[in-house]
């Protein structure tokens, strides 16, 4: 059976001598010594030159990091460190990128249901862009204007309009968002983003600077984001705004036989289109999976091997959905691996499980892992960077795993295991 695509593995990854994975230099027995696992290993310079390679693709000032993807304050330093701005989906996200110290003026803020308070905060501290989704945003926003909430230099928050231009992009339903039956922006083809044009520009409480939209995540048809360029383009020419702003949505190869298009490819594609149909505007884009996904891998340690004969094997790790709940939500796809034998052949098919209290906490329907896997073994997933640290959770009450960063030898904890203590932190009972 087929050894681990080794193109999965972020950049910076190599065996030593004694067939041992080494991430950033170090090695994954000693990593999961230290700080015990689960563990997310990160690439760090993995993810320095994603950053990189999307500012040479789109230009500076242009690349807006989406942290749902991965976000602790190490991460907000390094994005903002490498010339990104970020893009923050709740006051929570912009809480954790102030509190790295990336100042307000260089996030940008989402969501479709911003409380008064999240706007209030944003709007007061200054934020680059709030990115308005409905016209009950902008009573809010008004309603803020009416009791006195500006920014810091006293004027009116920038604002970019979220538009649903109705194009589908081919991926999973939960995270397609462009087509017309969305939760998210005004729709193009209804009227509404017209009318939500025509309000802003009469709003004193608000400057509108520009529009925006966000086809889906996960997206490998460079078409589908060439159409939603061309009917923005066909939207924002005439509005004669200074920002178009196309979201993220990059998709990243999983598992084998996946082939995405890479930041530079995607930025030809959108920023040739926009030239193409005469927009004059600055374009930026909001990547997140395509800057964090391939840089990290989650490490495990196999607790039991259990053999139905006839049925299936399972091996359970003691991890699971609490720290990648992506199979079990989307059905998506994940290879593994043993770190002591990377090239080693996968004959073995088992079904991958969790250590929590149901039987959907499947982190690999059908992963191919060596014969001789055993209790004790690390056990690592890769291209984990993305959507799993952030969208892990307590279930179980396990504790969420440490995440580390891995740079040339040495191996920098950044956000630490919680503990026992912790999951009573907020229990005031
Ligand atoms: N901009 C906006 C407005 C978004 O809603 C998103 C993702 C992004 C940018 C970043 O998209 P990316 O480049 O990461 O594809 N939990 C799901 C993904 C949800 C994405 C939500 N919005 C998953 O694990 O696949």
């Amino acid at each position: 059976m087929a050894v681990l695509d080794r193109r999965l593995l972020s950049d910076n990854t190599d065996v030593a001598d004694d067939g041992m994975l080494t991430v950033g230099g170090c090695r994954i027995d000693d990593v999961a010594a230290e700080f015990g696992t689960p563990v997310f290993v990160y690439d760090e310079t993995h993810l320095r030159d994603r950053c990189r390679e999307a500012v040479g693709a789109f230009g500076y000032g242009r690349v807006i990091y989406a942290t749902k993807a991965f976000l602790c304050r190490a991460m907000a330093r390094l994005a903002y460190d490498e010339g990104l701005l970020l893009d923050v989906a709740s006051g929570g996200e912009l809480h954790v990128a102030m509190a790295a110290g990336v100042p307000a003026s260089a996030c940008t803020l989402h969501g479709n249901n911003k409380s008064l308070d999240e706007l209030r905060t944003a709007i007061s501290a200054g934020v680059k862009h709030v990115i308005v989704d409905s016209f009950d945003e902008m009573d809010r926003i008004d309603a803020l204007a009416r009791d006195g909430v500006v920014g810091p230099d006293g004027s009116a928050p920038d604002v970019v309009l979220r538009i649903t231009p109705g194009v589908s992009a081919y991926t999973h339903e939960f995270i397609s968002t462009g087509q017309d039956d969305s939760k998210f922006g005004f729709n193009l083809g209804n009227g509404d983003a017209t009318r939500a044009v025509d309000r802003a520009r009469r709003a004193t409480s608000m400057e509108l600077v520009g529009v925006h939209c966000h086809i889906g995540s996960n997206v490998f048809e460079a078409s589908s984001f060439a159409k939603a360029a061309e009917v923005m383009a066909d939207f924002a020419i005439p509005l004669d705004l200074p920002e178009l702003v196309l979201g993220g949505g990059l998709g990243v190869a999983y598992v084998e036989g996946e082939e995405a298009p890479t930041m530079t490819q995607w930025g030809n594609v959108l920023l040739d289109a926009c030239e193409a149909l005469g927009v004059r505007s600055k374009v930026s884009v909001e990547p997140g999976r395509a800057i964090a996904a391939a840089a990290a891998m989650t490490v495990y340690t196999v607790g039991t091997v259990k053999d139905i004969p006839g049925v299936r094997t399972y091996v359970s790790v003691d991890g699971g959905m609490s720290d990648n709940p992506r199979p079990v939500l989307y059905g998506s796809g994940y290879e593994s691996f043993l770190p002591r034998a990377v090239d080693d052949p996968r004959e073995l098919t088992a079904r991958l499980v969790g250590k929590h209290c149901e039987s959907g906490d499947v982190l690999s329907f059908s992963a191919q892992i060596p014969a001789d896997t055993a209790v004790g073994d690390l056990l690592a997933m890769p291209v984990t960077g993305a959507y799993g640290q952030s969208m892990g959770s307590n279930y179980n009450k396990i504790t969420r795993p440490p995440v580390v960063f891995c740079a040339d030898g040495d191996a920098r904890l950044v956000v630490r295991r919680e503990t026992l203590d912790d999951l009573l932190a907020t229990d005031v009972g």
